[in-house]
């Protein structure tokens, strides 16, 4: 048989590797209001969301699949009522579970629910290192709430990881927080420099850091690891794209290792993807997560190298940051397909720079996340 043979039928392509990972987003509802969240500007009803019953469906699926580790994320998982469902099945699927929380609403007799049910580990989210500005960010009085809920799990045995999205706001308190993370003995603490999706992309030029205050936290962070024992927690900084000149290989690269489920059974090859205006991503209500992973256009949209243009197509980077955000390159050129302007090669990279240093310069109010639509959001007091 020949390549030019017309009677050979064509060879199927190679499947793509399984996915470990599956993001749980149960619900975009959220008893807070941070301008940073990257959930989408239009947040799904809680009529519309799967019920109990399909999420069991759907980690029954993800464990025959391969899938090794779920977030059960949102919005705040907490406020399903059948959270501890969700997490029995995941548990009996053999996947291993993580709930991220605000820790609003974790009280000790649902967090030994959640630990009966077979939950693994808890990230616990907080927006400053202080009590006062955590509260201002959040939008509601929320910091004593985390403070109860990190006890509880460390006095659980469960593993716990604190994340900070760091932003105009906070970022000059990284040595806080740090000491806040040692205080309440947590294994982990991730300093995540925002990205701007859904809500953070609306707040952007309030939120975005300035050069100066960046270089401060990096100094900090260098401090921090090397006073840290290997027995202290895991310092993790994630890279600010907008400044560094370099694409992040956004979520292991598109349709890669993992995927999103949305609140409506929507399936994502990242959460942000939503956004995208001709995707036509599948949902699990119509579709098994196995042919949506192998066989939606969506998935194979952005997989692999094919689809890249100039100067990704022949960059020697191009296996590893997979050309940066898909939805970061629509945000800023309007064309997905374009490299990440983040990267410094890209054409549109001025589009950042210009952002960037803009970013010292007075700024708007930031308009804090609300149900519905934008025009509801509030602004920071
Ligand atoms: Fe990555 Fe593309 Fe930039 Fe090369 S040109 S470094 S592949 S984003
Ligand atoms: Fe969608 Fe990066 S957030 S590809």
């Amino acid at each position: 048989m020949t390549l030019t043979d017309p009677a050979a039928p064509a060879a199927p392509a190679p499947a793509p590797a399984r996915p470990w990972a599956l993001l749980a987003e149960l619900t975009h509802a959220c008893p807070l209001h941070c301008g940073y969240c990257s959930n989408p500007l239009e947040l799904t009803r809680r009529s519309h969301e799967l019920t109990a019953e399909q999420w069991t469906d759907v980690m029954g699926q993800a464990g025959e699949f391969g899938v090794v580790h779920t977030h059960l994320s949102g919005g705040e998982p907490l406020l399903r009522r059948d959270l501890e469902r969700i997490v029995a099945a995941a548990e009996a699927a053999g996947v291993y579970t993580q709930l991220v929380t605000s820790g609003v609403g974790l009280d000790g007799k649902r967090l030994s629910a959640l630990t009966a049910a077979g939950l693994r580990s808890v990230q616990l989210s907080v927006q400053h290192a202080d009590p006062r500005a955590s509260d201002r960010i959040a939008g509601r009085r929320s910091f004593g709430e985390k403070e109860r809920a990190a006890a509880l799990v460390r006095a659980a045995g469960l593993p716990l990881g604190l994340n900070v999205v760091l932003h105009h706001e906070n970022l000059d308190a990284v040595d806080a927080v740090v000491e806040l993370g040692l205080s309440w003995s947590v294994d982990r603490i991730e300093l995540a420099n925002a990205q701007f999706y859904g809500w953070g992309l609306l707040n952007r030029a309030a939120l975005l850091a300035t050069r100066d205050q960046l270089a401060r936290a990096r100094d900090a962070v260098e401090r921090w690891r090397e006073r840290l024992t290997p027995d202290g927690p895991e310092l993790v900084w994630v890279v600010p794209d907008y400044f560094d000149g370099v694409a992040k290989p956004c979520m292991g690269g598109w349709g890669a290792i993992s995927l999103t489920v949305a609140p409506d059974g929507t399936v994502l090859p990242c959460p942000a993807a939503a956004s995208l205006p001709d995707l036509d991503p599948p949902n699990i209500r119509d579709r098994s997560l196995a042919w949506i992973w192998d066989h939606s256009p969506a998935f194979s949209r952005y997989r692999g190298t094919d689809w890249m243009a100039d100067p990704c197509r022949t960059c020697s980077r191009r296996e590893e940051d997979h050309g940066g955000c898909r939805c970061q390159a629509y945000a800023l050129t309007g064309d997905a397909a374009r490299t990440d302007p983040a990267c410094r090669l890209s054409p549109d990279h001025g589009l950042v720079r210009a952002l960037a240093e803009d970013s010292a310069d007075e700024r708007p109010a930031v308009r804090q996340r609300a149900p519905g639509r934008p025009e509801k959001a509030r602004r920071l007091p």
